[in-house]
């Protein structure tokens, strides 16, 4: 292995990306790559700004508006960090991309999923991940997790976990509509076999 390899993780909140994502650049780094780990939002120094503003604003913010500052730390994060790291051979090991903004933008109902991929591609010049890794865990699932705590839903909660459920069935059917970009893994399954599937599928894409 040794040309430039783009690497995204996607899937809903408490799915485990992180954890993946950091075992992965262990092994790339055993291997003797050079490893970028990076994230959206927030992965530049402009990106943080903007995650602080798309995530801790309070308030409302317009879905059009949201989901142009998404596709601004996109197009920044792709043209300052993820391209120049590509073209000098290393790996980009990142927590979500575009697919992120199909999905969770995708799920408001208000945005058409398809303007949404534009305008990505549009930020980031097309930049198409080699892999992207979707873990896929049920939103339920996800939650314990997050709060193992927590047993009653109220109707908020309710609302926020039919939203993510949307999240789950667009991300399922992005991972179907590009077979030979995505692996599906079952993040209900162990740590360590997770991570084994995904270095499998590394590994073939040298
Ligand atoms: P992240 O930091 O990955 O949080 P988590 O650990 O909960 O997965 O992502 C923060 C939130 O931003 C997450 O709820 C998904 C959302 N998001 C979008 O809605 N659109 C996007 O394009 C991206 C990159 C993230």
């Amino acid at each position: 292995m040794s040309r430039g390899l783009f690497i995204t993780l996607e899937g809903g909140d408490g799915t485990g990306k992180s954890t993946q994502a950091e075992l992965l650049r262990e092994w790339l780094t055993a291997e003797g790559r050079t490893v970028v780990r990076t994230r959206e939002p927030g992965g530049t120094d402009v990106g943080v700004e903007i995650r602080e503003l798309v995530l801790h604003h309070r308030g409302d913010i317009d879905p059009r508006a949201e989901a142009l500052l998404y596709a601004a730390d996109r197009a920044h994060h792709v043209a300052t960090l993820v391209r120049p790291a590509l073209e000098r051979g290393e790996v980009v090991v990142q927590d979500r991309y575009l697919d992120s903004s199909v999905a969770y933008q995708g799920a408001g109902r208000v945005l058409d999923p398809a303007e949404v991929r534009s305008l990505s591609e549009w930020a980031t010049g097309g930049l198409l991940p080699d892999l992207t890794v979707l873990l896929d865990l049920d939103p339920g699932a996800a939650r314990s997790r997050l709060d193992a705590a927590r047993t009653r839903f109220d109707r908020l909660e309710a609302e926020a976990s039919e939203f993510h459920e949307r999240v789950r069935r667009a991300f399922l059917g992005l991972a179907a509509a590009e077979p030979d970009r995505f692996l599906v893994v079952d993040a209900a399954q162990p740590i360590d076999v997770i991570a084994e599937r995904i270095r499998e599928r590394v590994a073939a894409l040298a």
